[in-house]
């Protein structure tokens, strides 16, 4: 039975700079991953990452605390804001750091990185690499980790967590390439394994976004905080949901809807296309429901009057989507974009280092709900989040290094269980499509908990889902090897997205206000007085159990969030 001192689980930009943290303290330290690192999800993140650095001639009063302000203002003022502080205050480090290990970021004339405006930010704050940044720090963040001789379990999946009298003790994994179960023992566990966006039928995700993982945690007696709060990326391109980077609203493009109007103007006259997502989002889908979208469905992005070259130079990777994707040329013509899922805001309970209520078990990145972001997201936080929290988690969990996952006797005995729970699956007599079922929960999340929600709709959601679960009780994987049965295991994780979707729908019926993302179409004003608090999931019979802890305000009171 392979034993690390620090297992990592996920090999995005979390999971390498948690690694690289762990192994530089000195600990025995191995990454765990679904893919290749350099195919994971973070490689798609294009617009850049946030830091103060005051870089941009129009940003040179740039903070700190200005960050912080934005960040907890965006995030309608559910972050907890000792959480947010440390984020704002590190962030030039972390950003100097990535510099130094090579990340080829853009330069400005004085040959300082160059920053651009995004959505929410007092001042262009986003340090960018064209519009690839998340390729670029992947690919760097996986230089450093070969340079550590950090080992890669590559094509693994993990699925469960198993954890003794409140003390983590290891993973069981499936070998993708053989079909193999093996226990992981663990002096600490670090999950960084993504969001959960592919719960939706649009989303910008990678297909292994499942959120699957999360799931895991849950089931292991740990609680999933905020899940109700979503984030639809306002411009994804339309009829395929790939992501058209917020750094071309950055770089100054603009909305149309189909009566030629820059409509941003009736919602947030100010900001315009540079309001938090949640906002453009939501005007975005206004036009298009009350008629003035293109074909009823689409908005326009229009980036020709930023010319040729700054096209060609900034945002590069997006003209080629446009025309792969759309067959138009940005150059030329407009973008059709709509919104599409694009990042969940909440995940795994964790403090500031990553740490959960498990000892031994951590979590960082996507996967996890520190909470920097609450209720919104700005944009430009969440790969700021990956390296920064990355490398508390791994500060901290190489700090405890115990062996209670080694030769252990528990380990073995999660072995057998998960080995039964797969072969029941894999042999299920059932007759429901794991397809078919997936297909419907997508839908049902995009129609009854998607960006406009009401009671009603979201009661029928929740319906819904549990007759998808009760279905799934009937399950047939349609293949029955071993080797790459992608169709297997994406049943095995079926299961845990829908566990995950019922989460969101109950915690989104709850919470009666609007914030940030959760917009309730009959309850839709902010309600500090009752609703200034994160849901808590504890996995729980017959249903989640729903539970509620403070948010942590320091020196930013609650107010009315204009833009
Ligand atoms: O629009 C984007 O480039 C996405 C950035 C982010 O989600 O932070």
């Amino acid at each position: 039975m392979p034993f690390h001192q620090v297992l990592v689980v996920g090999g995005g930009l979390a999971g390498l700079r948690a690694a690289i943290e762990a192994s530089q303290r000195g600990a025995d330290c191995a990454i765990l991953s679904m893919v290749y690192p350099i195919r994971s999800h973070s490689g798609a993140a294009q617009g850049g990452i946030n830091a103060a650095l005051g870089n941009a001639p129009e940003g040179r009063e740039d903070s700190w605390e200005r960050h912080a302000a934005d960040t907890i203002k965006g995030s309608d003022f559910l972050g907890d804001q000792d959480a947010v502080e440390i984020m704002a205050r590190e962030a030039p480090q972390r950003v100097y750091e990535l510099e130094h290990w090579g990340v080829p970021f853009s330069r400005i004339e004085e040959g300082l990185i160059a920053q651009r405006p995004f959505g929410g930010g007092a001042f262009p704050r986003t340090c960018y690499a064209a519009d690839k940044t998340g390729h670029y720090l992947l690919h760097t963040l996986y230089e450093q980790s070969i340079k550590r001789r950090i080992p890669v379990y590559s094509e693994w999946m993990v699925m469960s967590l198993v954890v003794k009298e409140g003390f983590s003790q290891g993973v069981i994994a499936y070998h993708l390439p053989s079909g193999e179960l093996e226990a992981f023992g663990a002096g600490a566990v670090i999950f960084a394994t993504g969001g959960a966006g592919r719960i939706y039928n649009h989303s910008t995700n990678a297909i292994i976004n499942t959120g699957a993982p999360m799931a895991v945690a849950y089931r292991a007696g740990v609680p999933l905080e905020d899940l109700e709060f979503v984030q639809f990326h306002p411009t994804a391109l339309y009829g395929t949901d790939i992501l058209i980077t917020e750094g071309a609203r950055g770089e100054g493009g603009f909305l149309f809807n189909a009566q030629g109007e820059r409509f941003m103007e009736r919602y947030t006259p100010t900001a315009m296309e540079l309001a938090p997502r949640d906002i453009v989002a939501r005007s975005i889908l206004t036009e298009v429901q009350e008629g003035r979208g293109f074909d009823n469905a689409y908005v326009h992005l229009d980036l020709r009057h930023l010319g040729r070259e700054k096209i060609l130079e900034r945002l590069p990777g997006i003209r080629d989507i446009a025309m792969d994707f759309a067959g138009v040329d940005p150059i030329d013509q407009p973008i059709p974009v709509l919104p599409a899922q694009h990042y969940t805001m909440g995940g795994i309970e964790t403090n500031s280092w990553g740490e959960t209520r498990v000892k031994g078990f951590f979590a960082c990145g996507e996967c996890a709900c520190v909470s920097v972001h609450g209720a919104n997201r700005l944009g430009g936080n969440s790969l700021l989040d990956t390296v920064l929290f990355g490398k508390r988690a791994g500060e901290r969990a190489s700090s405890e290094v115990g062996a209670q996952g080694e030769g252990n006797a528990d380990l073995k005995e999660a072995l057998a269980a998960t080995r039964a729970r797969l072969e029941a699956l894999a042999s299920g007599g059932g007759r429901e499509d794991p397809s078919g079922i997936r297909k419907e929960m997508g839908e049902a999340m995009m129609e009854h908990v998607g960006i406009f929600r009401d009671r009603e709709a979201m009661a029928r959601g929740l319906q819904k889902i549990r007759e998808l679960r009760e279905r799934y009780r009937h399950i047939r994987p349609v293949h029955g090897g071993r080797r790459f049965n992608l169709d297997l295991i994406r049943t095995w994780e079926l299961e845990g997205q829908l566990e995950l979707a019922e989460i969101i729908t109950l915690g989104a019926l709850a919470r009666e206000e609007s914030r940030g993302s959760h917009y309730r179409l009959d309850f839709p004003q902010r309600d500090d007085e009752h609703w200034l608090k994160h849901t808590l999931a504890h996995s729980a019979l017959p249903e989640p159990r729903l539970e509620y802890k403070d948010v942590t305000i320091t020196q930013w009171k609650p107010e009315a969030r204009k833009y």
